[in-house]
């Protein structure tokens, strides 16, 4: 389709606004880098015109997005990706960005049953919300938008309806269901549970409240499968909330971990925010993946990015021990276990060591289980398994307890089975082979259950995501609880759930923020908002041991959220964040301003407070050491150029803090190193937040040259990616499947800003490079350098990662340079060049090099229309 045809397309932006493929796709594990979708930004309200292009540029455009101040542009898919030159080119085309796939950071959720009253509200009681609440700040008059999956309105603690006067006041369906009664049955139930933490009543029968449950809510729903969303329904989302009205917005999404900071979204949260629009994202659930993973949009330098830390309390009923003097055993469930007893005990295994116990079939011997509750120890094969081969035997009631200290509160799916502590469960096999006769009896609770400290209980939660952004930017700002919050589900699945994830984090945050605003107006929001709460947090420690470090920056943010001191505290401090940079642009000293704006003056004292240093990159392999990240406690130092002073009411003083960053730490490991500058008063304690690179990024490899292969793709299909190497040159007709295709797997060990795929002579080697980079003009006035055209271009690409971005895949599927000229006949050789982070693309000493194995074209003349 040539340009001319665009305004046909424009006519039908909004059938196309209905129609989204891509939307209800499961979680690619792998990344196509052929995406023809784009976001333009303009000056004006324009579909961009491609003058100048060599060939007239093809696109259907999906959504026009016209804020003045906040973004004007379109999405818009090329119909060749290779245009995008031409475009990036077209008059008033501020910027072309690629259109971001975003994943809803999944929550690992518990279904629960029964009736119970928690009677404590430990989130709250972590975060001071809990007293708040108790003066009467619940966030009434504050407009909250929350952009997520949708929400069932005719939850009895969520207002019961939707629109004006209800809770739920407001919102707009992205993405294709109506507002209707229907609606709640197709709406993914994470957006509810989100929901309630935000605004839950109290008056429920579990007790719990929302942080901020006399706000007004809008639900903009951009989910519209369990599946993604893309970067335009998102700012399309953003922009509507803008309009409305909305004091706060909070997105649950960001799985999107590109790890930069200038996708679409992110530069428009920004630009909200610097409008007075507080504007919460959830960090991603990424942490298993190790650092420099940040996730879009929260990537935005001006969004908060939140981090999620433990619910102090789990849930739990009591098991009582009979025929042995044993405390009560808790095991972890929302509702009693299905038994009540006395029934004796089994142990599957007599050796409270077995790693693999119950992962076979059991013992011809076995006796009939059914009478008994079995004990089996967890390790090695899945729950499930264990529970299969004891069922073979006609077991009804299972307890696993945990293979190492106390218990992890995984849910076991029903409730005959359950998991307790390593300590009774090691107790109760013993008792069983000394013969002890051991009865458990489980009293049926109905309408209670215990809260439970937890092990990890304000601690990060081990999947919240890791920063800094591949550009170094203070990721993420700060931490919320997340992990094991109980809150509201759809009605017809329960009506409330307990679930983890930083999902759950970003709710809370913009609840809180709810209250400051009910509190102090619009006085401090955006940026403001977000230092007040990253200076007022709790620092947040590796482990509960005594004198353990405090975590690492990277993924505690600021800490904790302290909600009730960030209203109340009278001393105000700035920067929040401090961004020390790598050592090649280290910035050693920094201003750091205090005002007292109590009504007496008080001593201020400055001390240093250093997190651990994450030792981000395994120096063997060059690639990021996965989650939970190594800390080592090589500290900066820190001097100040003043310890101690006294500020009179109103008075502003400013000291600069002088950093050194810490000897000792390997470079290879790309060691981040973080920590707290504390201010504080008698009564007051406030921190400013720092991190810094102790190595140059510019040294770090992006490109790891030996995984990358070509292949046909009708040769080897179905073949492992590393099998698939071309050995022999092979001529590719570019008919069907036969076209070169690259393949990389763990390839971008760490973050591009721009990848450049030329095509040079079978007869090129690397060391012809010269020393600046070679391009060939479209004029082919550069003809005596050795690169005969660039082939693909692409910026800002997440580096590869196990878990979640395996390989990228490139095809050539036609015999094309990107300008769209043909390339002839030949054997050539692929160069691609990745640039390093705070590289010079212009030098080419700052790319990392590939060169391909030499490829023959033997396109026939009619190859050129695929
Ligand atoms: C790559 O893109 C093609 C065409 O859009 C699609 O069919 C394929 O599933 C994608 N592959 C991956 C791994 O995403
Ligand atoms: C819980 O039990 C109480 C009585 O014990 C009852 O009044 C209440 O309705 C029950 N709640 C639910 C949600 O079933
Ligand atoms: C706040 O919400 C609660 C629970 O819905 C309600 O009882 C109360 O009247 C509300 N308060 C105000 C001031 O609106
Ligand atoms: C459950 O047992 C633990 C000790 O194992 C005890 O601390 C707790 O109070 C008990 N809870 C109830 C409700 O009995
Ligand atoms: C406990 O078992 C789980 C599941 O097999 C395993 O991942 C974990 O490493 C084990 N922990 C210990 C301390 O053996
Ligand atoms: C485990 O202990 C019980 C009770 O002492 C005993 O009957 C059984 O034979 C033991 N099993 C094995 C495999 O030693
Ligand atoms: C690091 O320093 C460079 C050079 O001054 C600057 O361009 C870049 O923005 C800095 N990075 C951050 C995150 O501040
Ligand atoms: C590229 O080739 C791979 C197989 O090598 C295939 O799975 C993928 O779908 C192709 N991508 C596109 C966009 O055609
Ligand atoms: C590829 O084609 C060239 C001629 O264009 C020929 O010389 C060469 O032998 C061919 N290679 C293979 C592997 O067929
Ligand atoms: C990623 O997977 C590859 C291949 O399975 C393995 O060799 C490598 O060690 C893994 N890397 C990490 C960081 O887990
Ligand atoms: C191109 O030409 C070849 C042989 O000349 C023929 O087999 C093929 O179908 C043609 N392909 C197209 C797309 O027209």
């Amino acid at each position: 389709m040539a340009s001319s045809s665009s305004t046909a397309s424009r006519r039908s932006t909004f059938l196309v606004l209905f129609v989204f493929f891509s939307l209800c796709v499961s979680t690619a594990s792998s990344t196509n880098l052929t995406g023809n979708r784009f976001i333009v930004e303009m000056d004006q309200s324009t579909i961009p015109q491609t003058s100048g292009a060599r060939r007239s540029v093809g696109f259907d455009v999906h959504k026009e997005f016209n804020m003045d101040g906040v973004f004007v542009g379109a999405s818009l898919t090329l119909e060749n990706a290779k245009d995008i030159h031409a475009l990036s080119n077209a008059q008033g085309v501020k910027a072309v960005r690629p259109a971001l796939k975003v994943t809803r950071p999944n929550p690992i959720t518990r279904p629960i049953s029964g009736n119970f009253s928690l009677g404590v509200e430990s989130t709250h009681v972590m975060t001071g919300v809990d007293k708040l609440h108790d003066q009467g700040l619940t966030g009434k008059g504050i407009k909250i938008g929350i952009i997520d999956t949708g929400v069932d309105y005719t939850h009895p603690a969520l207002g019961g309806g939707f629109g004006p006067g209800f809770k739920i006041a407001g919102g707009y369906d992205f993405v294709g269901d109506a507002y209707d009664g229907e609606y709640k049955l197709f709406a993914p139930p994470s957006g509810t549970h989100v929901t309630g933490i935000v605004g839950a009543d109290p008056s429920n029968p579990y007790n719990i409240s929302g942080v901020a449950y006399n706000s007004t809510l809008s639900m903009y729903r951009i989910f519209g499968c369990a599946g993604d969303t893309t970067d335009d329904i998102i700012v399309e989302a953003l922009l509507r909330g803008v309009d409305d009205g909305q004091d706060i917005l909070s997105l649950s999404i960001g799985d999107s971990t590109d790890g930069w900071t200038e996708g679409t979204a992110s530069v428009v949260v920004s630009r909200i925010s610097s409008m007075g629009i507080t504007v919460t994202v959830a960090a991603g659930n990424d942490g298993p993946s190790g650092a420099w993973y940040s996730s879009s949009p929260g990537n935005a330098v001006d969004a908060i990015s939140v981090a999620s830390v433990d619910n102090t309390m789990i849930f739990i009923h009591n098991a009582t021990v009979q025929g042995a003097e044993h405390d009560p055993i808790p095991y972890y469930s929302l509702a009693s276990f299905f038994f009540e007893g006395p029934m004796p005990i089994y142990a599957t295994s007599n050796d409270t060591t077995v790693q693999d116990d119950a992962c076979n079939a059991l013992p011809d011997d076995t006796p009939d289980l059914s009478p008994y509750v079995v004990i089996v120890r967890r390790g090695t094969c899945d729950f499930p398994v264990k529970q299969a081969n004891i069922m073979e035997k006609g077991a009804q009631a299972v307890l696993f307890y945990d293979n190492g200290t106390d218990f992890d509160f995984i849910d076991i799916g029903n409730n005959s089975a359950s998991i307790i502590r390593a300590e009774d469960g090691e107790f109760l096999v013993k008792e069983f082979v000394a013969g002890t006769p051991i009865d458990l009896v489980f009293p049926q609770e109905p309408d209670g259950v215990t809260p439970w400290p937890t092990a990890t209980g304000g601690l990060v939660s081990t999947f919240s995501s890791y920063g800094p952004s591949n550009d170094f930017f203070f990721k993420p700002s700060i931490a919320a609880p997340g992990g094991n919050i109980m809150s509201t589900f759809p009605v017809n699945m329960g009506s409330y759930i307990v679930a983890s994830g930083t999902s759950m984090a970003t709710p809370y945050l913009a609840g809180s923020l709810a209250l400051l605003m009910q509190l102090k107006g619009h006085s401090i929001v955006g940026m403001d908002a977000r230092t007040l709460f990253e200076a007022t947090s709790k620092v947040i420690p590796t482990s509960k041991d005594d004198g353990a470090p405090l975590h690492t920056v990277t993924q505690q943010g600021a800490g904790l959220i302290n909600v009730y001191d960030a209203l109340y505290v009278t001393t105000s401090i700035s920067p929040g964040e401090l961004i020390l940079n790598d050592t090649a642009h280290f910035r050693e000293a920094h201003p750091i301003t205090i005002q007292n704006n109590g009504d007496s003056a008080r001593d201020y004292t400055v001390s240093h407070s250093p997190a651990a240093t994450a030792l981000t990159i395994d120096p063997d392999t060059g690639l990021p050491a996965p989650g939970p990240v190594p800390q080592s406690t090589a500290y900066a130092n820190v001097s100040f150029s003043q310890t101690s002073f006294t500020l009179s009411p109103g008075e502003v003083h400013t000291i600069t803090a002088q950093f050194t960053p810490p000897a000792g730490a390997d470079p290879l490991s790309y060691p981040v190193y973080s920590g707290f500058i504390q201010i504080s008063t008698g009564t007051e304690q406030l921190h400013v937040s720092y991190m810094g690179l102790a190595a140059a990024l510019l040294d770090k490899q992006t490109l790891d040259n030996s995984s990358v292969v070509l292949t046909s793709n009708s040769q080897n299909s179905g073949q492992d990616v590393q099998a698939r190497a071309v050995t022999d040159a092979h001529n590719y007709t570019f008919i069907g499947d036969d076209y070169p295709s690259m393949q990389f797997r763990q390839g971008l060990m760490f973050g591009t800003p721009l990848v450049r795929i030329d095509l040079v002579n079978s007869n090129f080697s690397l060391s012809t490079l010269p020393p600046t980079v070679s391009r060939r003009q479209d004029s082919g006035s550069a003809a005596a350098v050795p690169i005969l055209g660039p082939v693909y271009q692409f910026t800002y690409l997440a580096r590869n990662d196990n878990l979640t971005n395996p390989f990228y895949f490139v095809n050539f599927t036609a015999p094309l340079f990107s300008d769209g000229t043909q390339i002839p006949n030949g054997m050539y050789r692929y160069l691609m060049r990745t640039l390093r982070v705070t590289g010079n693309p212009n030098n080419e000493e700052d790319y990392d090099e590939y060169l391909s194995p030499a490829v023959g074209f033997n396109a026939p003349a009619n190859a050129t229309a695929a």
